[in-house]
């Protein structure tokens, strides 16, 4: 596990704080170096303008997730397996419970696979790991549709975080992303 902080010298301005993460369990605790420079931020009215980071995917492989800590709360980052697209596209708008895509870069669109994903193969899927019944972090590779599982009261989410069975209401929320780069993706 290696991460490095930056802030930049010059203007030291938040958004030249840079943050790098790599894949697997120390992801985590990494995250969490993120917090306090976003916590001492509050109640700035700015806070998500000025909250953005930057995430190194460049280690995250097919079928691995990442997950940092973004504005306290854990961000998943899934690389997509082409078994994961392509059984996530083939469910029916009409088999969920909820048909919006809670997608924050695409407002009021429906839940299709498409709509869900941050690129256009539909390899990377980034949402938060808040689960939309009472806010557990659902489990990754888990519950019955081959994507998440929240063990509260057991709910399940499917390979593109829509709700499929269980007591949580709405797909797991899909935040402002961008890819900056091949290898970056910028939250908020
Ligand atoms: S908090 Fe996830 S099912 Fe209740």
């Amino acid at each position: 596990m290696s991460h490095t902080n930056e802030t930049s010298g010059s203007a030291g301005t938040r958004r030249d704080f840079l943050y790098y993460a790599t894949a697997g369990a120390g992801a985590v605790a990494t995250g969490a170096a993120v917090w306090p420079l976003v916590n001492q931020m509050n109640p700035s009215a700015d806070v998500h303008a000025l909250a953005s980071i930057f995430v190194d995917v460049s280690s995250v492989e097919p079928g691995t997730q990442l997950t940092v800590k973004w504005l306290g709360k854990p961000v998943f980052i899934r690389r997509r397996t082409p078994e994961d697209i392509e059984s996530a596209r083939a469910v029916a708008l009409t088999e969920l419970p909820d048909i919006n895509s809670e997608n924050a870069n695409k407002p009021a669109t429906d839940a299709s696979d498409q709509n869900r994903t941050l690129d256009e193969a539909g390899e990377w899927l980034v949402m938060m790991g808040v689960c939309t019944h009472l806010g557990c972090v659902p489990l990754g590779d888990a519950g019955d549709f081959g994507g998440w599982f929240c063990p509260c009261h057991g709910s399940h989410y499917d390979a593109a975080g829509r709700i499929r069975k269980g007591p949580a209401p709405r797909n797991l929320p899909v935040p402002v992303a961008t890819f900056t780069d091949e290898t970056t993706i910028k939250l908020g």
